[in-house]
């Protein structure tokens, strides 16, 4: 019997499948994983639609190719159901920069406000928030509450400072940041836009503002892919982790999308190194030995349940 390390990628996909019909499993991606990923995904999706999906399945396991947090949210939502993810180490750093403590502090220094967290965030740091979010129904969410509605937004300040943009409102903002969006380099992005005139620019709102306010559209990975689609331009430059372009160049095989440069033109950084963690092989490991399992301290995950609920009542 040959190890993982000597297999090949076909007899990788061919055990991948014969073990999710044996187990039951499904295997769901964020766009932004590796190609060959997406390609064995039986779902592939945004943070939202993984969340949806997470809710309604009826596999016995979720193989989470994603991230940690995405992992949580599956198992939150699915406490009798063996959540697993192909590496451990695949954290964000978005949700890295909002420690559950200092976040506790914060909220409570501001006990009238309403608590608004990102789905990039630990269960934790869910567990002492009022909704979640995510970027594809922030601004729904948001528009929902009542205008006086004092609120607190975290923890990336850059989708924070777009809804309050967006919406006129003026939500008190956590300091956070993820380390691909928040390096995108306008200048570089600007000689691109000069290269190829016609293209349009779709941006993440995770990216900073003076990218928002040059996009043609601005929003979370799957409404990027839902503009280019329904749109007539010809090229597109994407502002957001590269992964996205395995999808949109599969729905739109006639356009062309052009990945968007960082600030460092040395390094691949407009590729999140916590997504590409998700490797076939892995996956297959994941799948027979049934590890590593995500579990959720239990008084954490009920109180974290209740916010991502209500996000999926309101969006
Ligand atoms: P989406 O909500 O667009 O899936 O984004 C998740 C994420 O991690 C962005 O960096
Ligand atoms: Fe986190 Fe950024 Fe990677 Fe998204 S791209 S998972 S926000 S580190």
């Amino acid at each position: 019997m040959k190890t993982s390390a000597e297999m090949t990628d076909a007899e990788l996909r061919q055990e991948i499948a014969r073990l999710k019909k044996e187990k039951n499993a499904l295997i769901m991606a964020h766009y932004y994983t590796r190609d060959e990923i997406q390609e064995i995904a039986d779902f592939i999706g945004d943070s939202l639609a993984l969340a949806r999906q997470a809710a309604k399945t009826n596999a016995d396991i979720i193989v989470m190719c994603g991230v940690h947090f995405m992992g949580e949210t599956a198992k939150i939502l699915c406490p009798d159901k063996k959540v697993l993810v192909p590496d451990e180490a695949a954290g964000c750093s978005l949700a890295d920069s909002c420690d559950a403590a200092e976040f506790e502090k914060f909220v409570k220094a501001r006990p009238d406000h309403t608590v608004i967290s990102y789905v990039n965030t630990s269960a934790a740091v869910k567990a002492v928030t009022d909704i979640v979010v995510t970027s594809g129904n922030a601004r729904k969410i948001i528009e929902s509450l009542p205008k006086e509605e004092k609120i607190i937004f975290g923890p990336d300040k850059n989708l924070g400072g777009y809804i309050n943009a967006v919406t006129g409102r003026n939500m008190v903002l956590w300091p956070g940041a993820c380390h691909v969006h928040d390096r995108f380099s306008i200048d570089r992005i600007m000689e691109l836009k000069k290269e190829h005139p016609e293209a349009k620019i779709l941006v993440h709102p995770e990216c900073r503002r003076p990218l928002q306010l040059i996009a043609d559209k601005v929003g979370s990975t799957a409404a990027l892919l839902d503009f280019a689609q329904n749109d007539d331009a010809p090229e597109y430059i994407v502002v957001t982790e590269s992964g996205i372009l395995f999808e949109m160049r599969r729905k739109c095989p006639t356009k062309k999308f052009i990945p968007a440069p960082a600030e460092d033109a040395e390094c691949q950084c407009n590729e999140c190194d916590y997504m590409k963690l998700n490797t076939l092989r892995k996956v297959y490991e994941a799948l027979k030995n049934e590890t590593p399992e995500i579990n959720v301290d239990k008084e954490i995950a009920e109180k974290a349940l209740r916010p991502i609920e209500r996000m999926l009542e309101l969006s």
